[in-house]
């Protein structure tokens, strides 16, 4: 064979959509070009795989990276070498912003800002409201656009729709897949006494479950009313995983690695930092979530990437914003679980990278096949490695799980075609684009 590629990546075990197997895949003009045994066939740069594991890119669909607004926290540069330095080769950011992201002036504008300064690929989520749900036919079919976002309950930020007359006039003018932040705004006002000042511990005795399972109760209803599919964010309690199984014909499920790895045995070691909404609980919904996991209830892993700085989450309880760092953590926390036997390589892949194309009609990416996009998470699953708060290239610098040794690392990353991280070393310069999406196809 002599076909000249631009980059080859030889002799590793690609675990793709048949199997898995050892392989060569080689590139051209950023898309895959062949997959199997190429020889010696000339390329710009062969990079040698033996011993790793090829994915295909991991596509990480919940981060928040606060440009416009909030950059003294992260921005769409530092947080896109976060995403690649983890393995994560494109996100869907979220619309929490300063301005929000609400119309298609803000779209643009994180758009105009993404390109070409983000080592990743992107699309942003447009939050939706009730002024705007007139104009959301056209919103969320914008190039970009990754769909429509609502918070039924109040996190970090202003955007919220928290009645269901408000959330039905959003879901009868969505034709794509519209996600949701649910945590019922009534109950969390009702209970807003729970919270003991100077005590993260009791942010899962305010935010309760029955706030969780109220509000996911009263959004697969009005969705069902509706005629309209929904994606259900961070699910961290085991009544909605119970409930959302008899709901999958309209709504997909998201966990995060946070609520399937700490639990509120961890509010003594880490206070404020593991603050998060909603919040991590106690060990028994995480066990749930697992089944939901190993059930196939669950469609994929979003990391929720929700940077604050140290000296923020230094308040004193409630005046602490809740989140945490997640997008570099994802993969090898998950490679950990995947060492431990909780879940198979394959289920991880299904969850980072098929499923999210699946759930969201994403052009050109989510396997490995000819045609498709080059992107490539690289990993290498028997190195073991000990997490550290100096490894985050966040703005932020800080990870829920530093001093956690894993077993299971990103190595590489490749996008379309371009390999941006390779050994921890961030490569060349920043080439991001907009991830297309079948509802949005221009050319
Ligand atoms: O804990 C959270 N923080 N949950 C959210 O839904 C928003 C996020 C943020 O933007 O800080």
């Amino acid at each position: 064979m002599s076909e000249a590629f631009d980059l080859v990546l030889r002799g590793g075990t690609l675990v793709n959509q048949d199997g898995i197997g050892l392989g060569d895949i080689g590139v051209r003009d950023g898309r895959i070009a062949a997959i199997g045994a190429l020889g010696q066939a000339p390329a710009g740069r062969i990079v040698d795989c033996a011993g790793l594991h090829l994915l295909p890119g991991v596509i990480d669909t919940q981060v928040h990276f606060r440009e416009p607004g909030a950059t003294h926290k992260e921005d769409l540069e530092t947080g896109s070498r976060a995403a690649v330095a983890g393995g994560v080769t494109a996100v869907f950011e979220m619309p929490n912003t300063t301005p929000l992201t609400t119309d298609d002036a803000a779209l643009a504008d994180k758009l105009a800002r993404a390109r070409h300064r983000m080592f990743c690929d992107f699309a942003f989520w447009v939050g939706g409201t009730r002024n705007n749900a007139p104009a959301i036919p056209d919103l969320e079919r914008l190039p970009g656009a990754a769909g429509i976002k609502v918070f039924m309950g109040s996190s970090t930020g202003s955007l919220l729709v928290e009645d269901d007359e408000g959330v039905a006039a959003i879901l009868r003018q969505t034709r794509r897949r519209a996600a949701f932040h649910s945590e019922d705004e009534f109950r969390l006002r009702e209970r807003l006494g729970e919270r003991v000042p100077g005590d993260p511990a009791s942010h899962p005795v305010w935010r309760d479950v029955a706030v969780a399972l109220r509000c996911t109760e009263r959004l697969v209803g009005i969705a069902r009313s509706a005629r309209a599919r929904i994606h259900v964010l961070h699910v961290s309690t085991a009544d909605e995983m119970a409930f959302l199984a008899r709901h999958k014909d309209l709504a997909s499920v998201e966990v995060t690695p946070h609520h399937l790895t700490l639990s509120a045995d961890d509010y003594p070691r880490l206070g404020t930092r593991l603050q998060m909404n909603p919040p991590i609980r106690d060990a028994v919904h995480r066990g749930a979530l697992w089944a939901g996991v190993t059930g196939g209830i669950a469609d994929i892993l979003g990391s929720d990437h929700a940077p604050h700085t140290l000296a923020e989450k230094a308040k004193p309880y409630p005046d602490s914003p809740s989140g945490m760092t997640g997008v570099q953590t994802l993969v090898p926390i998950m490679l950990d679980h995947v060492a431990a036997g909780r879940m198979s390589l394959q289920r991880f892949v299904d969850m980072t990278s098929a499923g999210p194309a699946r759930l969201f009609n994403i052009a050109g990416k989510g396997r490995m096949a000819v045609g498709y996009d080059a992107d490539i998470t690289v990993v290498d699953l028997k190195r073991r490695e000990t997490i550290r708060d100096g490894w985050i290239a966040s703005r932020s610098q800080w990870t829920p799980h530093d001093g956690r040794a894993v077993t299971g690392w990103p190595v590489g990353t490749v996008v379309r075609g371009r390999l941006v991280m390779w050994e921890g070393e961030i490569l060349g310069g920043a080439s991001g684009e907009a991830v297309r999406f079948l509802e949005a196809l221009q050319d």
